[in-house]
């Protein structure tokens, strides 16, 4: 694959806006959101979730571009419900955001935004429709992998996936390998692995469910591919295991370890990194590696490693001391079998808004 060699693709995914007037909390929520990713993420572009005005008004779409240009980096936003309220045709949002749907390229990825609004509640035209089956397939045969941003996610408690074009839409993510499908709507962050497919909704800025407003991280990097959540009042470095993949995120057998492998985290750090290490199933810690400008390295020992599900864990200090942990499980097998097991983190079965 062209991409397995070169750099990382590193985007933020932040929840929905909501935006009304600048003296209210999700507008600060929205500005720290920018000042982090400005001066410590650092992306090759932030992908916004849609949601972003909360009545469609020329004020409200004023005030999104105007906190959206102070981005360093290119930025996309996606069709929300609210940013049609009482424009079903998307005018406003056309006039100050751009074009409601579209896709790009980018180190192997072929990035494609959709537009769920073309129809109330959600639906998609046979025209967009058919537009994104020619993008995954052109995708494809070009060697890219397709990452999917939609607003709505289709595990959402408390609604309905359906309407127009969205059984061509099932029909197109199941029959194709998607990379991961990105939505936002929820309020709540989750991830799902349906045996096939990687959903992903980030808990949003304004509004949020289930804890502080927060944004995500994406890394992708060939078949990495790894999912940081930062949230308001995080302080610290940001730790990201990029290699091996999660087993949340795994869907088939190119995402375990099948022998001898390399554990690789990424760090995003106000100041200089001084130690990582790691350890296995609360084995013996053994030091990281500088790797790259914010990456570190160690052996994994996966052609001694049984098969089966196994934890690591990863520690890092900078020279002030500001510690970072993480923690996650990754599979082996070194006959290179797996199948995905259905699930989804966290389980929300009710939620007080969305
Ligand atoms: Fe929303």
């Amino acid at each position: 694959m062209p991409d397995a060699a070169s750099a990382p693709v590193v985007f933020v995914w932040p929840g929905d806006l909501h935006l009304e007037t600048a003296d209210r909390e999700n507008y600060r929520a929205a500005e720290w959101m920018i000042e982090e990713v400005n001066h410590l993420i650092r992306p090759d572009f932030v992908q916004f979730a849609g949601d972003n005005a909360q009545h469609a008004t020329a004020e409200q779409f004023a005030l999104f571009m105007g906190l959206a240009r102070r981005l360093h980096a290119p930025f996309y936003p996606l069709v929300g419900d609210h940013d049609v309220h009482h424009d079903p045709r998307g005018e406003a949002f056309r006039a100050w955001c751009g074009e409601p749907y579209g896709a790009f390229s980018l180190r192997g990825f072929r990035f494609i935004r959709l537009n769920t609004m073309e129809f109330r509640p959600l639906g998609m035209s046979d025209e967009q429709v058919a537009w994104f089956r020619y993008e995954v397939d052109r995708a494809v045969a070009r060697g890219e992998r397709p990452v999917v941003f939609q607003h709505h996610y289709p595990y959402q408690i408390w609604e309905s996936f359906e309407g127009p074009g969205i059984d061509t839409w099932r029909q197109i993510v199941q029959t194709r390998r998607i990379t991961a499908i990105f939505a936002g709507h929820t309020h709540y962050g989750q991830i799902a692995n349906d045996g096939r497919n990687l959903c992903v909704a980030t808990r949003s800025i304004g509004d949020p469910e289930g804890g502080p407003p927060s944004y995500t991280v994406c890394y992708l990097h060939g078949d990495d591919l790894a999912l940081a959540c930062r949230s308001q009042g995080d302080h610290g470095p940001l730790l990201l295991i990029t290699h091996p993949r999660r087993t949340l995120l795994a869907q088939d057998a190119r995402h375990i370890v099948q022998g001898a492998d390399v554990c690789r985290v990424r760090i995003w750090a106000e100041q200089a990194v001084q130690t990582v290490r790691g350890r296995i199933d609360g084995g013996e810690w053994f030091d990281f590696s500088p790797d790259g400008a914010c990456e570190w390295a160690a052996p994994l020992p996966g052609d001694r490693l049984a098969k089966g599900e196994h934890q690591l864990e990863v520690e890092a200090a900078d020279v002030q001391a500001g510690v970072a942990a993480v923690s996650q499980n990754f599979m082996v097998d070194r006959s290179g079998r797996y199948t995905a097991v259905p699930q989804v983190d966290v389980l929300v079965k009710e939620t007080r808004f969305c």
